[in-house]
């Protein structure tokens, strides 16, 4: 059953009512017990794919959403929150920020953030904190955005084109890559943009980062004419080359996603969607019904996002605001963990931390 957004609302639902009792469970979500599910963005942003890749190339689309928004910008950025069971995205037409509310049955898509952003590629939530980081390639900034308000603080800035993020709450780093060619940077700095380090500049083209929580390394893609993808421990040690195509049709990779014993990434030029395990097998999985969008224009700087939405990921940890959010008015940022108090309060663009230290406001404080 395939709920069409367009669908008028009225129609939807009476057709909830009557699907309802027998369609409670999400198929988004795997249960904690089961394996990864792979969430696919077509180039255009229009529609999201959910396969299982645990049934391999011949693996079937059993989740097919129209997205809101969606005019053809295509986007990299999408996470998920698996608590609250909700998937994030951009889109780099609508130049937005969306979230889907998949809770059993039934789905609710909303505009969180709308309007201000130049080409937001990147998205990383905080699921311990609440916080969703947003990276904007053509204002080389990061935002942070509280995804029930949609309020804004920008975090970083003169992040020369930042193209992908992670965060790690657990560790409390963010990470991201940026530039190109000779100023190209893999970076971290903790969840209130403070205490910046290099990781490693031994990057040229990256266009998509992702984490591998079990085993603390960064996957990143780096694009035509490099084609490569590569690894690196958090701490920047074991730069390794972890795949280099070996065809034509597997080069220029986009979105790359990491779960458990393998990484999953979408190879541009055709459109395909493959998988390959971590450790150096040379067998890749080539998910064939995914390939359904048509070919690349060479002409065209196509994204497409993809995301392992494993509940794995996710792990429950304290939160380091407590459960009063650090008693800030606004955004409770986590800082280096042994700092004391572990976090800062901080406002949203527009607004003053007063003396306080936890409250914003319009004023200013004289
Ligand atoms: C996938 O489907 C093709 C065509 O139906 C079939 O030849 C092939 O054996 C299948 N592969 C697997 C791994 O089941
Ligand atoms: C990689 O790991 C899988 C299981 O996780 C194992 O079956 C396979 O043999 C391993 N391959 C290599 C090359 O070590
Ligand atoms: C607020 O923070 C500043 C700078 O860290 C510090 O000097 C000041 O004592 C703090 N004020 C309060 C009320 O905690």
């Amino acid at each position: 059953m395939k709920l069409d957004f367009r669908t008028d609302m009225s129609t939807l639902h009476s057709l909830l009512l009557v699907i309802l009792p027998f369609y409670t469970e999400s198929l988004i979500f795997p249960r904690q017990d089961e394996g990864p599910l792979i969430a696919v963005l077509d180039f255009k942003a229009t529609r999201m794919d959910i396969f299982d890749p645990s049934e391999g190339g011949n693996a079937t689309v059993i989740e097919a959403i129209n997205l809101k928004g969606g005019r053809g910008g295509g986007s990299t950025g999408i996470d998920f929150n698996y608590r609250g069971k909700m998937i994030f995205w951009t889109d780099l037409y609508t130049r937005d920020v969306y979230s889907l509310k998949a809770d059993g049955g039934d789905q609710e898509q909303k505009v969180i953030l709308e309007g201000g952003l130049g080409s937001p590629e990147g998205l990383a939530y905080d699921w311990i904190h609440n916080n969703l980081y947003v990276s904007d390639w053509e204002l080389h900034k990061v935002f942070v955005i509280n995804p029930a308000t949609g309020a804004r603080k920008t975090l970083l800035i003169d992040v020369h084109h930042v193209r992908d993020i992670e965060v790690d709450p657990r560790t409390g780093w963010l990470y991201w890559i940026s530039g190109w060619e000779d100023t190209a940077l893999l970076m971290k700095s903790t969840l209130d943009g403070q205490n910046q380090v290099v990781i490693s500049s031994d990057i040229e083209r990256p266009i998509s980062l992702s984490l591998d929580y079990d085993e603390q390394k960064l996957y990143w893609t780096e694009t035509y004419t490099v084609n490569l993808i590569k690894s690196i421990s958090v701490n920047g040690e074991d730069l390794t080359i972890v795949h280099r195509p070996g065809r034509h049709y597997e080069f220029s990779p986009k979105g790359i996603t990491v779960s458990r014993d393998y990484f999953y990434w979408i190879q541009a030029l055709t459109f395909r969607v493959l998988g390959r395990e971590k450790n150096n097998s040379r067998e890749i999985t080539r998910y064939r019904n995914l390939e359904k969008y048509g070919r690349w224009d060479i002409q065209k700087n196509i994204f497409m996002g993809i995301l392992a939405i494993d509940p794995r990921k996710q792990a429950e940890s304290p939160s380091l605001c407590g459960d009063n959010n650090g008693g800030c008015s606004h955004f409770c940022l986590p800082s280096l963990i042994q700092s004391i108090p572990p976090y800062n309060c901080a406002c949203p663009d527009g607004m003053n931390l007063m003396d306080d230290n936890t409250t914003c406001s319009d004023e200013i404080q004289i």
